[in-house]
């Protein structure tokens, strides 16, 4: 823009609409809502059977949300305010959760205490440990035996030692019939000399039969995804191989040392990442010149989130529609595709992430939704007789004291200035429950745009619309 254009910066300056300012323009549906396909992709190699994402904050998706989320076939990307060890230790929680035999499973010591193993299964949401010396199995324990022993025992003292064990060979219906037989729900797998191999669950086995959407892998284990600095290769290198997909998260991605960071990870790692976020047609042509085939999905919108400040405080911000529609506008001209474009903040049900899609979105993260679950890593509070749970920004000043986060957000210099906030969100329930209502809500907008998918949505009309007062949240 030159300097003449200061008279007409305000007339040729584009309109930023957001969800309360706009609607789907009815159309004539062709099949029921309840047959919409609302199946969509994450990223270049990950197809998801609902297309919602739980967001990286710590106030929204560890391990337990992660697992919920890919039963149902969505995805949950977790969060990196944490070490790199914590981080990995919840990608290999959900990595765990349900395979047929587990390989990488948490044992004890025979030398250990009740106590120990108490702190271990809280830990990892586990029930049982099998006992491992040198390598071989001796013994099993369980939540059962911890649960009535002296917490100072020793695990040799009160583990089951005779334990029924079978071979990897073993298929998953003999296993559950040796189970069943039996009355166990941990079979330990062991080698021919008793080393120790893997652990098969009962509860995992019947699971599996349970979530038929499910998002799973080769070996049949739930995918994960994880949230990486640009700055920090060692833990993207550590999280390559065990989350499915990796993704860049900084507030603003359209930043020459954050592309060029984003670039060496992808160089090291060998694999393509989800970059974000962005918030222009500029910044996708951009990061698709210099990234290239490393781009896997582009996550849009900058300072939409519920607890973002950002917009109030720098007066900097790409409303969620019209960073979505930026990003599927710069695919379409650049000719790409198979990048999917996740719109990111600001979103409270299903009408709001239809309307995503109409502008250009393929699948949308939640913060706000999924921070009110069961599943999310805070404690139901309880105030003046109702529940709530916490929800934070990850530029907020608490989630910056914990400190890994910090480099979410890039130096201005001065005081570090805090770009979210912490907020009380009303307590929903299980995420399971809340999901069905999201995809209720999403086949009926696409039933009213008369659309029969996710993708068609892509062609549905909007209009716009004086801003509502919301009704409710
Ligand atoms: P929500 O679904 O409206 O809660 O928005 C969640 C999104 O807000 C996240 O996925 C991030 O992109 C964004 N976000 C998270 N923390 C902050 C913050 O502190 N400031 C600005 N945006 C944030």
């Amino acid at each position: 823009m030159d300097s003449n254009s200061f008279y007409s910066k305000l007339s040729d300056s584009q309109a930023a609409f957001t969800f309360d300012s706009v609607l789907l323009r009815p159309g004539k549906a062709i099949i029921e809502p309840k047959d919409a396909d609302i199946s969509t992709n994450f990223s270049k190699g990950i197809r998801l059977s609902i297309p919602f994402i739980s967001s990286p904050m710590d106030t929204v998706t560890e391990s337990r949300m992660a697992i919920a989320m890919a039963r149902r076939g969505g995805i949950g990307v977790i969060h990196r305010n944490c070490s790199a060890e914590e981080e990995l230790d919840m990608v290999k929680a959900v990595k765990r959760a349900e395979s047929f035999i587990i390989r990488d499973v948490i044992t004890i010591g025979k030398d250990k205490t009740v106590k120990d193993a108490f702190q271990i299964m809280q830990k990892h949401y586990i029930s049982g440990l099998p006992v491992v010396e040198n390598g071989k199995l001796v013994g099993i324990i369980t939540n059962r035996d911890v649960r009535d022993e002296d917490p100072s025992a020793r695990i040799a003292d009160v583990m089951t030692k005779d334990v029924v064990t079978a071979s990897d060979a073993i298929s998953e219906a003999d296993a559950v019939a040796l189970m069943r037989k039996e009355k166990i729900e941990k079979l330990p797998v062991v080698g021919k000399d008793g080393s120790f191999e893997g652990l098969i669950t009962y509860k995992d086995v019947k699971v599996k039969g349970k979530y038929k959407n499910a998002l799973r892998d080769n070996d049949g284990r739930l995918l994960v995804s994880a949230a990486v600095s640009p700055f920090d290769l060692d833990r993207a290198k550590a999280l390559a191989n065990v989350a499915d997909q990796l993704l860049i998260d900084v507030a603003h991605f359209h930043n020459a040392n954050v592309m060029s960071a984003t670039k060496r990870i992808i160089d090291e790692i060998g694999k393509p990442v989800i970059v974000g976020n962005l918030g222009t047609r500029e910044g996708v042509l951009d990061a698709m010149s210099q990234l290239d085939e490393g781009v896997a999905g582009l996550r849009m919108g900058l300072g939409s989130g519920s607890i973002c400040i950002t917009s109030d405080v720098t007066r900097a911000g790409s409303p969620t529609l019209y960073a979505v529609s930026q990003a599927a506008g710069a695919l379409e001209e650049l000719g790409v595709k198979g990048v999917p474009v996740i719109a990111d903040g600001g979103m409270k049900n299903g009408g709001d992430a239809a309307l995503a899609f109409a502008f250009g979105a393929d699948a949308v993260m939640f913060g706000y939704v999924f921070a009110a679950c069961d599943e999310s890593p805070t404690p139901i509070l309880d105030i003046e007789g109702k529940q709530f749970k916490k929800h934070r920004g990850m530029g907020s000043k608490a989630a910056r004291e914990r400190g890994a986060i910090v480099d979410r957000y890039a130096d201005s210099g001065g005081k570090k200035i805090a770009e979210g906030i912490e907020m009380l969100v009303p307590y929903k329930g299980r995420v399971d429950d809340v999901i069905d209502e999201l995809v209720g809500e999403v086949k009926a907008a696409i039933g009213y745009a008369g659309k029969t998918s996710v993708a068609e949505m892509k062609q549905a009309q909007v209009l716009r619309s004086p801003p509502r007062e919301k009704k409710q949240v």
